[in-house]
């Protein structure tokens, strides 16, 4: 159960103050002038993405106190178009972690994908290969959902903070210090930090070198995504190969579709008129017999490709959960599930070690999580590699080759199968041993 602000030591606060050389402009009312309000929590989360946010709430389930610092807008965090497929296994944290209503009532199941090359469109049902499923509904929707519960709980959560740091992270008071929304410098002292603040966030740098490593591929194109007021041409998500680049039809809901171009890294967006996304998205995506339906385009976005991997993702009381920690390409749509796999992991590795005292889970966290990102970050660059023309004709030969075993083999179905629903979440990252392949 959630402690409440007044009664819980770790959420108490402490105004100090100081006679006069103090930066804070405040005056308390007997005079003397605030220069920061040091607050404490159980555990300080940077970041109010899907890591930082579903982090938060698995954590107040279990009654342990976060303080949630988020350097944009609440506005602009909703409205951020992201990722829109999610596994089997993120849909059950949700849903475990009480925000699943919504994506089990609104969210479009998917048992299979088709994949597509020029002439050829073969579906692989995933239900028969694996027994999982994955889920259409949008990282916006999952981030809404996650904020409305915790601000409707009364947790702390705050948006538009600017200078956060971290501070101390090797010893047993880590402490972050921020300007909040008024101005204010707050200092947060906590008994552990995660750092969720994405790819850019100041986390990460805060291993030393010469304990950290880092792993990078860029990839030589890029996604033009566009979010489209038309209901989806596909019953379920069209990967296609084409000589003359990589299309993919996706979907948010039944009335809105969600469409990618492979392009050149340095592509200039404004040379991309509506009328010429459409006709590339119908060359590419081109099969007898199928129409693609096109409509008012919402918006439309250059999306970069990289694979990237930080370790470790623990060190001291910080640790690394998402995008501060690792990014895959889009192919795949792994970004949002490893973000909700590694934070499912670290809130029972934090609740252990902040309530029992128990830090074996904390541990082994950077080890277990890793295993995960390797797995879904072979996948994403294997996905990559086999659907994205490079112009080099045995490169295109090699990936039909690929693509016609993928759609013929039982086993190489059951692989790809298995690998885009997702690896279960468990402790020891046991992969696929053990899972129930009857599980639905
Ligand atoms: N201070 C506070 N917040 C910060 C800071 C900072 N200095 N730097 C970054 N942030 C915030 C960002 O504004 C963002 O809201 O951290 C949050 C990180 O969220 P995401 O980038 O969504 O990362 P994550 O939660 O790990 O989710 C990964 O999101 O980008 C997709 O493809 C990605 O689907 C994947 C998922
Ligand atoms: C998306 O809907 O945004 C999406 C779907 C599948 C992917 C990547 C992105 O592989």
């Amino acid at each position: 159960m959630h402690v409440g602000l007044t009664t819980s030591w770790f959420a108490s606060l402490l105004v100090l103050t100081c006679p006069g050389y103090c930066k804070g402009p405040d005056v308390a009312p007997n005079g003397l002038r605030v220069f920061a309000e040091v607050m404490k929590t159980q555990v300080g989360i940077i970041g109010a993405g899907p890591a930082g946010l579903v982090l938060a709430q698995l954590l107040a389930q279990q009654g342990v106190e976060s303080v949630v610092l988020e350097d944009r807008s609440r506005t602009y965090v909703e409205a951020r178009i992201r990722a829109g497929i999610l596994e089997q296994s993120t849909v059950d944290v949700l849903t475990e972690a009480g925000v699943g209503d919504r994506v089990h009532r609104e969210g479009l199941r998917h048992d299979g994908i088709h994949l597509q090359w020029p002439g050829h469109r073969e579906h692989l049902d995933f239900s028969a290969l694996c027994g999982r499923s994955v889920w259409a509904y949008g990282q916006t929707e999952v981030v809404k959902d996650l904020i409305n519960a915790r601000l409707a709980a009364g947790h702390p959560l705050h948006f538009e903070v600017s200078d956060v740091a971290l501070h101390d992270v090797e010893t047993n008071r880590p402490r972050i210090t921020y300007t909040d929304r008024d101005g204010v410098a707050q200092t947060l002292e906590c008994l552990v930090i995660a750092g969720c603040d994405g790819s850019h966030g100041p986390s990460r740098d805060l291993i030393p070198s010469t304990i950290r490593h880092t792993w990078e591929r860029t990839y030589p194109f890029a996604w033009l995504g566009i979010l489209a007021d038309v209901p989806p041409s596909t019953d379920e998500l069209i990967y296609a190969w084409h000589p003359d680049g990589f299309a993919l039809h996706s979907m948010r809901s039944p009335t809105v579709s969600r469409l990618y171009l492979q392009v050149r890294p340095d592509e200039d967006i404004t040379s991309w008129s509506d009328d010429r996304i459409w006709s590339q998205l119908a060359h590419r995506l081109d099969l007898d017999g199928w129409q693609l339906h096109t409509g008012p385009i919402l918006e439309k976005s250059v999306l970069p490709m990289r694979s990237f991997v930080n370790t470790p993702m623990r060190h001291g009381n910080l640790f690394l959960a998402g995008d501060a920690a690792h990014i895959v390409p889009p192919t795949g749509a792994k970004g949002l599930n490893l973000a909700v796999s590694d934070v499912a992991l670290l809130a029972r590795a934090l609740t252990d070690l902040v309530v029992k005292k128990d830090g074996a889970r904390a541990d082994a966290y950077s080890e277990n999580a890793l295993r995960r990102v390797w797995r879904a970050t072979h996948f994403s660059w294997w996905m990559t590699s086999m659907l994205h023309t490079t112009g080099d004709d045995f490169d295109a030969q090699l990936q039909l080759s690929q693509l016609r075993y993928v759609a013929t083999s039982r086993a190489a179905a059951a692989s790809l199968a298995e690998n885009y629903t997702g690896m279960p979440i468990s402790d020891d990252g046991a992969g696929w041993s053990g899972s129930d392949p009857d599980h639905t």
